[in-house]
């Protein structure tokens, strides 16, 4: 018979442990970083970044949780004699260089889902670790903004409209066109560092729309986020308007239109040329 895990104690558990563990390396920013080779998603890996990741492998491992651990660092790695009996799929810093130059914009992202797939994703937390604000959401049960009910906006104007745009590739001169009318019509355009508290922004009202189109984004840094906007009742789907169907892998990458509502999101999925 299968255990019932209580994940909404766990993650906070592992929120928690892994703000405990980088609080040294914040005050060694400005020190030289040792070289740790590349991670699985693809990036440098930093100290603070395998200190955030052992900080929730240690904490399910003192759960005697058996789980496939799916990392923006370490990759995949089975722990425990079931490894197939649940997914975590962690970004353990979502922006990192927003954390490294000093930038107070940076989340955890942690996921709990059946299989490694992203529309079996259950559970989910992403924690602004700066500010100390815990957005978390379980499949059927709504998503909370420190333990407070999240619902998105309900702006429909482009001209009202605060929209996140994520431009960050060399191959912008891609998306410009791709994206100039809505730049052109939307009244203030955003971009912050760290996709999974930007989706989450749009999830709790704070923005009405997040786009990142740019196909580089990986499956390891949305896929809490993913749930967090389901259960807000916000929309999040292909840039063609179709449900994202993606494997979580750190290789898998992944673009999307998330927007507050059914209307404004409409509106952007019509003015996006793809
Ligand atoms: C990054 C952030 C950033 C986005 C990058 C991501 P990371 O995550 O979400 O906003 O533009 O594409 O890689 O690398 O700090 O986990
Ligand atoms: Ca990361």
């Amino acid at each position: 018979m299968t255990r019932k895990i209580n994940w909404q104690q766990i993650l906070i558990q592992c929120k928690n442990n892994i703000q405990n563990q980088i609080t040294p390396f914040l005050k060694k920013l400005n020190k030289p970083q040792p070289d740790l080779g590349i991670g699985a998603g693809g990036d440098p890996i930093k100290q603070i970044d395998l200190a955030a990741e052992n900080a929730v492998v240690n904490t399910l491992k003192k759960h005697k949780i058996s789980f496939t651990l799916i990392s923006e660092e370490s990759g995949i790695k089975a722990c425990g004699k079931t490894p197939d009996e649940h997914f975590v799929t962690v970004d353990p810093i979502d922006g990192t260089t927003n954390l490294m130059r000093g930038i107070p914009f940076y989340a955890t992202s942690i996921a709990v889902s059946t299989k490694p797939r992203l529309d079996t994703v259950h559970k989910a937390l992403v924690a602004d670790l700066h500010h100390g604000v815990t957005y978390m959401a379980q499949k059927g049960e709504g998503a909370y903004r420190n333990s407070q009910k999240i619902t998105p906006s309900k702006t429909v104007s482009l001209e009202e409209a605060v929209i996140g745009m994520d431009l960050n590739t060399y191959k912008v001169q891609k998306i410009i066109p791709q994206i100039t009318s809505l730049v052109k019509k939307t009244k203030h355009i955003r971009h912050l560092g760290a996709n999974a508290l930007e989706l989450c922004y749009v999830a709790d009202g704070t923005t009405d729309a997040f786009i990142d189109i740019r196909g580089k984004l990986r499956s390891t840094d949305m896929a809490a986020a993913y749930l967090i906007i389901q259960e807000a009742k916000a929309k999040i789907t292909t840039p063609r308007g179709k449900p994202l169907r993606i494997r979580l892998h750190p290789k898998q990458k992944v673009s999307f239109i998330a927007a507050a509502n059914p209307k404004i999101q409409k509106t952007i999925l019509n003015m996006i040329r793809l």
